[in-house]
């Protein structure tokens, strides 16, 4: 049993966060409002209007989880986190915001287990035992916030109480959890069938291939480049034909051009964000001069979202939406600045102090927070200047093409993923999580995200695998599919200039094929326990934290996930590594799988044990009393034949498993 206490603060705006059916069943009888006068109210809060702070205390064994992608771990005690969706492409630990603002945490010690969804679309600094160990600080920029605080005796009970109230999660097509392969720089459709070549000849499976900002015509939102991509829709049925997905990329920045209709028709509409004197915000991003869509805008949105059309037209049926933070690189006004201050370092003698202040004054144009205070939104009938409502910029983006995708493609789905995101927009789409590096840490990260994006219904959701910025080595892309096969969401995808990493360009393509091979053999599972946890609301990747409740050694394991009801995954994801020790919270049967019919098991006793993996060889762990099915693989996720399913089994047999199955492209 859990129960949900509301709270208001000052006068919250319709975030849109909650699902319109919950609120027409809730049962919060009472709501409670947030101020000093009336502290028996608050219970565990002790509220500060000066500060804007509320504040509640922290045990000595307090753990807390959640807040969506952020950086440092599944218990983010011992850090500042700030709510604000950040264009932030390194995602190094002194990071305080990445892309999301997902503002739901929980707390857990031994006498009290606490969901808190601080529901407020301005900035929100949530400060987790940083400035005081025994602490948790929420700070808010504005004070106007509406505050759920969830009760209950199990984490997992709360979270799904969460996302009862936020309701239910995105399902995209089936095939969206095939490989999709992806680079910044396809610059050509020829570029693009190579691609799908190679994967063919290699014989690694592939369902989909991104088509980032290059296919766009000067890149131009709904345009294609007509030159380097001659017959979009022959080109597309072309692909699809052969089973595969292209998949472009729909910025939230529309380009300032003459003859431009989009362009056009968002001036003449009055669609695009303004300026305080209501004529059109200019900002910059990858086409120069843009202006963007005033999505938070009713009227606006239907509009955007509408464009879409022109592809799902070419025969698209996947998207991903990018750029909605919104990421500004720079604005005029603020460049017009940095120029005349320029010119009072020409010349000079930079010292110590001159020198950094020049630094800080051409290296801080971009995503600046001072970008986000001088633009308007016209939202519910009222002017509202950006930063009140920031974060919900890319929820509103991906809720357009959602919402237009309705009428655009009538009862089948449509793969969408956006980088922003609030909660609220796991109802649209999923996300990826960002421009990420091929560094050994963020193998880690990527596992560590996957719970707080979860618990939020963020459960179509995935890292570039490999690393977007910087070289790929082959060893760090074996390691990293000890967390991607396994991720809805599996992308390769890598940023212009770096080494190219497509699974066949490296030296052990046939370990490769084996690996991924294995992935598709595990689809039958992974959608299935996909499809379970958004029917139930419930966790896709799982701490042990929350399974294991009781088992005080689990909770600090940060490197572990349950995926699904049957395996737990526990990847290498250090450099030279032959394995790694892992905690056994039961007693578990481990499989190495080098592919879905090469694999040796072991059954395993409850606790640590030190466990080899060769860099071709990923592990898993069927839980006691569990099966784990697996099909011979395919080429592509339509061509899996259930028919062809086996299961391994630890003390289980495959009759007691639900195993999922539809069509995979009717919306359901
Ligand atoms: C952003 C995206 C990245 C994309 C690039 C070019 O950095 O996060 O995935 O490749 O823009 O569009």
């Amino acid at each position: 049993m859990t129960t949900v206490k509301k709270y208001t603060l000052g006068n919250p705006i319709n975030t849109h966060a909650l699902d319109e059916k919950f609120l027409k069943v809730a049962t919060l009888k009472e709501t409670f409002k947030i101020s000093e006068e009336r502290p028996e109210e608050m219970e565990l809060f002790s509220w500060n209007s000066n500060e804007k702070s509320l504040c509640c205390n922290l045990t000595e064994d307090e753990r807390v989880y959640g807040l969506g992608e952020t950086v440092r771990g599944i218990n983010k005690r011992g850090w500042i986190y700030e709510s604000w969706c950040s264009d932030e492409p390194h995602h190094l630990e002194d990071k305080r915001s990445l892309y999301g603002a997902l503002n739901f945490l929980v707390l857990d010690n031994k006498e009290r287990k606490l969901g808190i969804f601080v529901d407020c679309p301005s900035r929100v600094t949530f400060d987790v035992g940083y400035s005081n160990a025994s602490e948790l600080r929420i700070s808010f920029e504005y004070a106007d916030a509406e505050l759920y605080v969830i009760s209950g005796n199990h984490i997992l009970e709360i979270v799904k109480t969460f996302r009862k109230m936020i309701g239910k999660s995105y399902i995209p097509p089936k095939w969206a959890f095939g490989l999709c392969q992806s680079r910044w720089s396809y610059f050509t459709a020829e570029e693009v069938r190579q691609v799908a070549d190679r994967y063919d000849s290699a014989g690694i499976p592939l369902d989909a291939i991104c088509l980032d900002i290059d296919y766009m015509q000067r890149y131009k939102d709904f345009t294609v480049d007509h030159e380097k991509f001659p017959e979009f829709p022959e080109f597309v049925s072309e692909l699809k034909d052969r089973g595969i997905h292209p998949v472009p990329i729909i910025d939230a920045g529309v380009k300032i051009e003459e003859g431009y209709d989009v362009y056009e028709e968002g001036v003449e509409k009055n669609y695009f964000c303004k300026n305080e004197d209501d004529s059109d915000f200019v900002a910059a991003v990858w086409p120069g001069r843009v202006h963007f869509p005033d999505v938070l805008n009713e009227n606006a949105r239907e509009w955007f979202g509408n464009f879409y059309g022109r592809l799902t037209e070419a025969g698209v049926d996947g998207f991903w939406n990018d750029m909605n933070e919104p990421a500004i690189f720079y604005t005029e006004e603020h460049l017009k600045g940095v120029f005349e201050k320029i010119e009072d370092y020409k010349g000079k003698n930079l010292d110590i102090q001159s020198f950094f202040e020049f630094k800080d004054l051409v290296g801080s144009v971009d995503n600046r927070p001072g970008n986000y205070d001088c633009f308007y939104h016209h939202m519910d009938g009222e002017k509202i200047r950006h930063d009140r409502v920031h974060n919900l910029y890319g929820y509103n983006m991906t809720r357009a093409a959602g919402e237009a995708f309705l009428s655009l493609r009538p009862g089948q789905r449509t793969l969408m993923y956006s980088r922003a995101s609030y909660v609220g927009m796991h109802r649209y789409g999923g996300i990826w999580t960002g421009d990420n590096f091929s560094w050994w840490s963020h193998i880690l990260l990527n596992l560590q995200e996957m719970p707080g994006l979860n618990m939020c219904g963020f459960l179509y959701t995935g890292a570039d695998t490999g690393g977007f910025g910087c070289d790929c080595t082959e060893d760090l892309m074996f390691r990293w599919l000890g967390v991607s096969l396994f991720t809805p969401l599996f992308r390769n995808h890598s940023a212009m200039g770096t080494r190219r990493q497509e699974f066949y360009q490296f030296e052990h393509t046939e370990e490769f094929k084996n690996l991924i091979r294995l992935r598709y053999a595990l689809i039958p599972y992974l959608y299935s326990e996909f499809m379970k946890a958004v029917r139930e609301d419930e966790m896709y990747m799982c701490p042990l934290a929350f399974a294991y409740e009781e088992d005080e050694r689990a909770k600090d394991v940060e490197d572990q996930l349950l995926v699904g009801e049957s395996i737990m995954i526990a990847p290498v994801y250090t450099q030279n590594a032959r394995g790694r020790y892992v905690h056994l919270p039961e007693p578990m049967k481990l499989i190495r799988f080098r592919a879905f019919d090469d694999f040796d098991e072991e059954d395993l006793s409850r606790g640590d044990h030190y466990i080899s993996a060769h860099l071709n060889e990923v592990l898993v762990f069927l839980r006691p009393g569990h099966v784990l099915p697996l099909a011979k693989p395919a080429n592509r996720v339509p061509e899996i034949d259930y028919g062809s399913i086996t299961y391994i089994c630890n003390g289980a047999n495959p009759e007691e498993y639900e195993l999922y199955n539809d069509d995979g492209v009717s919306a359901v």
